[in-house]
This record gives C-alpha cells, structure tokens and sequence, in this order.
C-alpha cells in the first residue's frame, strides 16, 4: 500500500496537500477546521505587522465560466492580504498550535520594504509556534502600491535582499513566493535560493482583467463603477504554473540540490496534484479548488493521487517526484528526433515487406514486394 506520507523541510505532512494563502486559511476557525478535515498542512491568509492599511472593496472576486456546463475554471480577485489585526492572528496561531500540535502550520507573511519589520514579523510569529514561512513576494494588485508583494517579487535584487533579512533570524524553514508576472521565473527563484530560503512555492496568482460588462461598458469586478487588475487563478492557470514549477525544479536540480519546490494553480484533483510532483513539487497547494468545493475535497484528492501511485506502482512520492522532467527538451532536438524515428520506422517497414522466402508472397502484396526488392 503506498503512502502519501512526506517529510519536507523537516516538516512532517501526512500528506502533500497544502491549503494556499488565501480564503481557506483566513481565520483559526477555518484553519482547525482544514486540519480536522486531514490536509497535510495549511499556509495562513498573508499577515502583516499593521493591518489597519489593509482595506478591502467589495465585490472582489470575477469569475470564467465554461459556455457549455457553467463549470467555473478562471477566477480573479482583486482581495488584499488579510485585514485582521497582528495580535489577533499571534492568538490564534498560539490556540491553534494548543489544539492541533500535529498540524503543520505555515505563517504567509509579507511586510513594507524594511529590515527592521520583516524581522519582527518573523521573530514573532516563531515565537507564537508557527512551524515555517512562506513569504508573500508575489501578491499583484494593491500591495505593490507600497512596494510590497510583487514589487518585490518583480525585482530580484531587492527579493534576494529581502530574504537575507528573513534568513537572518528565522530558524523555521522559510519558502518564498513567486510571481508568475515575470518573463524568466528562474532570476526571482535563484534571487531566493541564492538567499538561503530553504525552498519556493510557484505559483501566485497572474495580472488579469477578467471581463468587460458589454451593458454598462465598465471592466470586471465593477466597483463603484471602477476597477483594478486582479490575481488570476484555478483550472486556467494550470498550464502556466505547471510549465513555472518545471523550470523551477530543473533549476533546483541543477544549482539548488535539497532545496524544494510547493507547486499550486489549478489544482483541484489527485491527477493534477500528480502531475505536479511529476515535474519536482513536494508539495502541492491549492487555494481556489476550496473555495470551489470546500475543505473535503482533500479526501478524494487523496484517494486519486493513491491510485495513480498504486496504478504505477509507486510506493511513496520521492518515487515519481521529478520523474517527467527529462522528457523536456529544446524544439530543435524535437526535430532531430522525429527526423530519426521516421527515418527508422521508413526503414523497418521496408524491411518488413522484403520477403525473405518464396512462402511469403501475397497477392495482395505482390506490387510492393516486388518495389521492396528492387534497386532503382
Ligand atoms: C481570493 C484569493 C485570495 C488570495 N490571497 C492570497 C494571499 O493573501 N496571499 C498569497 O500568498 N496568495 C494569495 N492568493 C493566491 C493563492 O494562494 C494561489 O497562489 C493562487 O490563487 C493560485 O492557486 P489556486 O489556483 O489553487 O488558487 C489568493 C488567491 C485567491 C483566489
């Protein structure tokens, strides 16, 4: 019987299903709950040291639909960090490492560009239990207004300085955020390694306007007859963030061997979870697949991912972590390959239709028999 069972940084999951910063980690209510409801772990909505900056519009989120079934597969959310108060969440995190000390609990922090306070965000949050970070680098709309999210993530200058002051004092494992609005992923995830940030979750959500209302002419989520542009996330950006957590752990492989990589995007099954640990995630996070269809749906995501492992014959994850990366290569190797395999194929079929004794004429055959044997 395989086991989803993992150890990531130290950190002891049942298994690798993560709840990502976000709605399904916003409160200690929803946090106990996503534990009780058996995740591996859960990634608190983002804290930061003043929440009083922090004010949200309503609505927020806008949705893609499929024409056919309605099935939502594309969500934007133009939602900030969280709006709830430091000393608040400092209680709840103390609560709920009281109730659930099994439960593997990641603080999402992200603060103003300042040593002085991204070092007093993390002392603090050790100091009420928390078990590692995940730093928000990577938030698209409102926060980088004040250099914060992924203005930073953006610059990788300024992340990598960023993270040596997290490095500095954190002595939890510390994963950095990346944001998918850049042209190479690869320069904001060696900025973070290069730091020292034992590992990177890939991906946030990706700079989107989600529609336009064709009555009113106004964009999507309309608010007060305005908008901005959101984080998209769900089904859509699979594609996106599969292709970001392969060049991710390709670069892992290569220059950062035993640093990690916690994969998110569109998961909403045990097969795309699979798919992410085939390209190098350890751990797979999902946010928009609970606010879809809420906390249980770790069950069945477990379920699925232990029958392709069983199907395949794995018996625990490290046996399939990586194992797609090497069919990836450039176009023109593609080219050559496929010139090579025709050419061999060309081949074995003309071998195949040269008779090798008078028995193996055909009527049928007879024409290309005879062209297979000729010369000229
Ligand atoms: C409504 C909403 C709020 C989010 N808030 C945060 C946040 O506070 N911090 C953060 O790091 N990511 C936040 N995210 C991004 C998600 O954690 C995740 O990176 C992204 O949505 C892609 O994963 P998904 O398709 O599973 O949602 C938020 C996403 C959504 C949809």
């Amino acid at each position: 019987m395989p086991t989803l069972a993992t150890t990531v940084d130290g950190l002891k999951l049942p298994n690798p299903f993560v709840i990502g910063s976000g709605p399904p980690g916003t409160n200690g209510k929803v946090i106990a709950r996503a534990f009780d409801d058996g995740w591996g772990a859960v990634i608190c909505k983002t804290v930061s040291l003043d929440a009083s900056k922090v004010i949200n519009v309503q609505p927020r989120y806008g949705r893609l639909r499929s024409r056919e079934s309605q099935e939502i597969y594309g969500w934007e959310n133009i939602e900030l960090i969280s709006d709830r108060g430091f000393e608040t969440w400092l209680d709840e995190f103390k609560a709920l490492k009281d109730s659930h000390p099994e439960g593997v609990l990641i603080a999402s922090i992200m603060e103003e560009y300042n040593k002085n306070a991204w070092q007093e965000i993390v002392g603090r949050c050790e100091e009420a239990g928390v078990d590692s970070f995940e730093l928000n680098m990577s938030c698209p709309h409102g926060m980088p207004e004040r250099r914060m999210g992924a203005a930073v993530g953006e610059d990788p200058t300024t992340l990598e300085e960023v993270c040596r002051w997290v490095m500095e004092v954190a002595t939890k494992p510390v994963w950095a955020k990346m944001t998918p609005n850049v042209t190479h992923i690869e320069d904001p995830t060696t900025a973070a390694l290069r730091a020292g940030c034992q590992g990177v979750s890939a991906i946030n959500t990706i700079r989107s306007v989600i529609g336009v209302d064709l009555e009113t002419l106004r964009p999507e989520p309309n608010v007060e007859g305005y908008t901005t542009p959101g984080g998209y996330s769900s089904i859509a950006v699979r594609p996106i963030a599969l292709r970001m957590c392969m060049e991710i752990a390709t670069l892992i492989q290569k220059e950062f061997p035993g640093r990690t990589l916690s994969g998110l995007g569109g998961v909403e099954t045990g097969e795309d979870a699979a798919q992410f640990i085939l390209l190098g995630s350890h751990t797979v996070q999902v946010c928009t697949g609970v606010m879809k269809m809420g906390y249980r749906c770790v069950q069945p995501m477990c379920e699925q991912l232990l029958s392709f492992m069983e199907k395949h014959g794995f018996e625990t994850l490290d046996d399939f972590r990586g194992k797609s990366l090497p069919y990836f290569t450039t176009h023109s190797d593609l080219v050559r390959r496929q010139t090579e395999a025709r050419a061999a194929k060309k081949a074995a079929a003309e071998a195949k239709q040269m008779i090798k004794g008078d028995e193996e004429w055909t009527g049928d055959d007879f024409v290309d028999q005879s062209d297979a044997l000729a010369r000229g």
